[in-house]
């Protein structure tokens, strides 16, 4: 059998490395049988192509490097989505895959989804079934898209199924299987807790990023990713926000902010680069190595984010989290469904009564059904055997 996996951006690399594990581990089970095993074939679209986006990752979580990149890059959705295409249909035709394998939601996974169907390959898709009901959500059209064409969608917990179903796919196609991330969570947590807060913060503060000093081993301090459109593309919002983090939160904590370029761009774009970097107590930091992520996880006293697999690893570590977003397509992690995190989206009001509830509020480490570092391995045994 053979298969054509895709990654495109940071997101997906987290939860292709396991996958790509298991088929090996899958294929040593077979040596000396005679049976085929499984030739896998890696995609890297290009997406995401600065070293600290992609390459870092594929380093530390010894993910092999790509068989074919596709060197798509930045752009809007249609050109990132139709390069994806017409450079993806070309892999498709020459290698003819049995399956071709997409992970989350980004803009590699529907633009390969689509080309993988249009060839007649079948297509299965792993963190299936998550719906936030935003169409205003690139990442939800992507989600839609992606499942309305798979031949077997893998969902990380019930309520993904649950979904699924409402729209009518198939009983046979779903197959729940658990977080393929927390996999890589599971088998990089003990190499993570080794890390020292101090020296991440050395190495990574950008140059001339904020005035915070390193926080003391013991003392607390937040943690911030923002790279949403909805947060970070309307300058009244992320001033709105910038307000908040530079004369409130600051006073209570240090915060750690690791920037995306998204963002970045951004802040220098309305003007606020100027006052994030002269901000007392907060520490700008470049987009962080995921063992790097982990370790400050593991500490904070409070995440605040918009990243859909932080609000994950924040439940399964028990991290207090406030996602920056008014929806969300994980509601698992949801602290009424026993999760960590609450949804204060981009109101500073909500995010300001919710912080202190949350500072006075102790880890609780939550551990959805089938998040077990097992995910990949159910994958692999239900293509193998498909
Ligand atoms: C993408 C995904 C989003 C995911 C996020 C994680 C889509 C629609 N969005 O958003 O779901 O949560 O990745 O990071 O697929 N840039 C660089 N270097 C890079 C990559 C990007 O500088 O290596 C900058 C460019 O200015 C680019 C901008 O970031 O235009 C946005 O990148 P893009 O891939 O379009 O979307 P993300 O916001 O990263």
């Amino acid at each position: 059998m053979k298969i054509v996996s895709v990654v495109g951006a940071r997101p997906n690399f987290m939860k292709i490395a396991p996958f790509i594990r298991a088929v090996e581990a899958h294929n040593q089970s077979l040596a000396g049988s005679g049976a085929p095993g499984i030739r896998h074939l890696l995609v890297h679209t290009g997406q995401h192509y600065d070293d600290n986006m992609s390459r870092a990752f594929f380093e530390a979580l010894d993910i092999p490097e790509a068989d074919i990149n596709l060197g798509i890059g930045s752009g809007s959705h249609a050109e990132q989505v139709g390069l994806t295409m017409i450079a993806f249909e070309k892999v498709v035709r020459q290698e003819r895959p049995d399956w071709v394998v997409v992970v989350g939601d980004v803009n590699a996974t529907c633009a390969c989804s689509i080309t993988a169907k249009k060839e007649h390959v079948r297509l299965a898709h792993i963190e299936a079934g998550l719906r936030s009901r935003d169409m205003t959500m690139p990442e939800e059209v992507n989600r839609l898209v992606t499942d309305r064409l798979s031949d077997l969608l893998f969902t990380p917990d019930r309520l993904s199924g649950e979904n699924l179903r409402a729209e009518g796919v198939p009983e046979d196609r779903i197959r729940f299987v658990g977080n393929i991330m927390i996999d890589t969570l599971e088998a990089q947590r003990e190499k993570a807790a080794a890390l020292d807060v101090a020296d991440i913060v050395n190495r990574n503060r950008m140059g001339g990023g904020g005035l915070g000093a390193v926080p003391d081993p013991g003392q607390g301090f937040s943690l911030l990713t923002l790279h949403r459109p909805s947060n970070v593309d309307d300058p009244a919002i992320l001033g709105a926000i910038v307000d908040f983090l530079t004369n409130e939160l600051t006073r209570e904590l240090t915060l750690l902010w690791t920037v995306h370029p998204r963002t970045e761009k951004q802040l220098r774009r309305f003007g606020l680069w100027d006052r994030v970097a002269a901000a007392r107590n907060m520490v700008l930091l470049t987009p962080l190595g995921y063992h790097e992520l982990l370790r400050l996880n593991m500490d904070a006293a409070m995440v605040l984010t918009d990243s859909g697999g932080l609000q994950e690893e924040c439940c399964v570590l028990g991290t207090p989290c406030l996602t920056l977003r008014w929806n969300t397509e994980r509601p698992v992690t949801l602290r009424e469904h026993g999760g960590a995190s609450v949804l204060v989206g981009n109101d500073v009001d909500r995010i300001r009564k919710t912080c202190r509830e949350m500072l006075q509020r102790g880890r609780t480490p939550a551990r959805p059904e089938l998040w077990d570092g097992k995910t990949a391995a159910r994958i692999v045994t239900a293509l193998a055997g498909d």
